[in-house]
């Protein structure tokens, strides 16, 4: 049995075919899902998905990429729905620098700001870095709150040891099965076993050997194969540990 513990199953890509989806994962062996949010729509929609769906739970926040024309209006809407029984996290936040217009101080002010929402409320936060490595440690620090998990870690494995020290969870998806991901791979191989998550991503991501296709959380199987072979033990052992620790770190 296994845990996708980020997924975005609200995405458009499954409109024309999301109950399906939904029963097939399941049927797969994948017994526990999270949906993220990105923005305020998808973070209802999770919600929603989560009260129709016993196995699906839900993380409501703001995707760096949509941050600019967030209000304290939707603040409070988002306080609101993290305080829904099924919504385990805030996220996912964080920062990104690769090809986004987001002015860099507009992103770090909503990334402290929800650091601080999920700190208010005693949830944990899934955090999205991409090429801002540097930025998201200082933030990070700066709030002093560290109860989180880095998605789809892109870092060294000096950065993943400092945020493993601080507390964090790290977490991988499609990237560590492709032939060229070297760094991820070499991370993963020395990553504690009781701090690491899978995931999919899905419906993007898509992991060897199905790159190119529709992602979902099905998926999530190769991702473990990987990891498994990395740390040279068996795939249902990486599904259960890693189980076992999103539950703990979601409290579920
Ligand atoms: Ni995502």
């Amino acid at each position: 049995m296994y845990f996708d513990t980020h997924t975005h199953l609200d995405d458009a890509r499954f409109n024309a075919d999301r109950t399906e989806i939904i029963n097939k994962i399941y049927a797969s062996g994948v017994t526990l899902a999270v949906n993220i949010g990105a923005d305020m729509k998808s973070s209802r929609a999770g919600v929603l998905l989560a009260k129709e769906h016993p196995y699906i739970y839900a993380a409501v926040g703001i995707h760096p990429h949509d941050v600019e024309n967030l209000t304290e209006q939707d603040m409070a809407e988002l306080s609101l729905l993290a305080k829904e029984p099924k919504v385990v996290a805030i996220g996912e936040i964080g920062l990104d620098y690769y090809q986004n217009d987001v002015p860099r101080d507009m992103q770090k002010k909503w990334f402290r700001r929800q650091i601080e929402l999920a700190r208010a409320l005693n949830l944990p936060y899934i955090v999205h870095d991409r090429d801002a490595h540097g930025d998201t440690m200082a933030v990070i620090q700066e709030v002093g709150y560290f109860r989180g998990v880095m998605h789809c870690f892109s870092g060294s494995v000096e950065m993943m040891q400092e945020l493993v020290s601080l507390g964090f969870y790290i977490s991988f998806a499609g990237p560590v099965t492709f032939k060229n991901g070297k760094k991820a791979k070499e991370v993963a191989a020395c990553v504690p076993m009781e701090r690491l998550l899978i995931e999919t991503d899905s419906p993007y991501l898509t992991p060897e050997p199905y790159r190119g296709e529709r992602n979902d959380s099905s998926m999530v199987r190769y991702v473990a194969k990987e990891i498994a072979e990395l740390k040279n033990m068996k795939e249902e052992e990486v599904a259960r540990i890693t189980m076992e620790n999103g539950r703990r770190f979601f409290a579920i």
